[in-house]
């Protein structure tokens, strides 16, 4: 058995829009899309709008049919083995989708328990399960689903997907809209979900939502990809540099010098009693190697911050790569 729980190989996926009786026009959504999401982590799926993500969703959880290439879920093909597919995925596509509006959350849930297949007993016991594990309060049993906060919408939509206890999850934005504790409530539930062994696959756009929660990023722009890793690992792929600001006592003549000569420094400048380095490289090994200089100077440092770049620094560099 392969530690990676979805593979998507080579998909391609081009939309015919018709404009009119006999104009067609095509839109290469997806050109030849790669890459493994591990078994047990939570792996972000980035690009700006119109890259090819929810395509991408769409065509993992079976909505939507690839017009070449595979996608497998836990060893099941797509576009072979849907029912299978559908059995092992739970799928959040559009957080305020999919609901009835006059029926109360916990009606939904037992209703699209039922639709599944589950028995009325165990279509109520697992709704209850689920609303506990997303944190639902007791009155979102009673109140009609209309009058849901957005937050509780995602909170919702999310025990929805979890009804069929699926091994993988799916989640297209599920943070969209959501002020800053519902937002926070999602990505807790995500983690808690991930650690009890749950394999997820989420797109979105705040860098800083992702980096906080994602053990793997897949940054895809026009329909292909252009950057894969961990974050971290991303980031030192794409030769961001580390900021370094030292505040020293004094700073003595020709440490510039001696700091290029032993650190691959791509700027250093002086500001008041702050000496700034950008460096590339790994960061323990850049602030030994820098201590290790000062040490020699014998010079008493009174303050040191070190600024490393952000996914979002990754996100943006990935893309001009591209562009480029
Ligand atoms: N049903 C459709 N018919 C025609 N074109 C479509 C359709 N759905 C998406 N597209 C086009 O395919 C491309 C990829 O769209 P997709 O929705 O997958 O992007 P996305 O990465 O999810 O974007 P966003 O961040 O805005 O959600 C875009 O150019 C989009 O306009
Ligand atoms: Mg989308």
């Amino acid at each position: 058995m392969t530690n990676h729980c979805i593979i998507v190989e080579n998909v391609r996926k081009t939309y015919i829009v018709r404009e009119g009786i006999r104009k067609k026009r095509t839109v290469e959504a997806l050109r030849g899309v790669s890459f493994k999401v591990r078994c047990g982590t939570i792996h972000a799926l980035l690009g700006p709008n119109g890259a090819g993500k929810t395509t991408l969703v769409k065509i993992m959880s079976t909505i939507l049919l690839p017009d070449d290439g595979r996608v497998q879920v836990l060893g099941y093909d797509v576009v072979k083995e849907p029912e299978n597919v559908r059995r092992v995925v739970g799928v959040v596509l559009d957080i305020s989708k999919g609901f009835y509006y006059t029926l109360s959350g916990f009606e939904n849930l037992v209703f699209y328990g039922l639709l599944k297949g589950l028995s009325k007993k165990d279509a109520e016991r697992r709704a209850k399960e689920v609303l506990e594990l997303v944190g639902l309060e007791e009155s979102a049993y009673r109140r009609p689903y209309h009058t849901y906060s957005l937050g509780m919408r995602a909170r919702i939509a999310i025990a929805k997907a979890l009804m069929t206890d699926p091994e993988v999850l799916i989640l297209d934005e599920p943070t969209l809209g959501l002020d800053v504790e519902s937002a926070r409530a999602v990505r807790d539930l995500l983690v808690k979900l991930s650690r009890s062994g749950k394999t997820i696959l989420v797109t979105g756009h705040n860098m800083y939502e992702i980096e906080m929660i994602s053990n793997h990023v897949t940054i895809i722009h026009k329909g292909t990809v252009v950057a894969d890793g961990h974050p971290e690992e991303l980031k030192l792929k794409l030769g961001l540099p580390i900021k370094i600001v030292l505040r020293l006592r004094e700073i003595p003549e020709g440490v510039e010098e001696h700091v290029r000569s032993e650190i691959p420094v791509v700027n250093i400048c002086r500001e008041e009693d702050k000496l700034i380095i950008y460096a590339k490289g790994r960061r323990e090994e850049v602030v030994q190697a820098l201590l290790e200089i000062l040490r020699r100077y014998e010079l008493p440092i009174i303050d040191v911050q070190i600024v490393e770049p952000t996914l979002e620094d990754a996100y943006i560099a990935a893309l001009r790569g591209a562009e480029e």
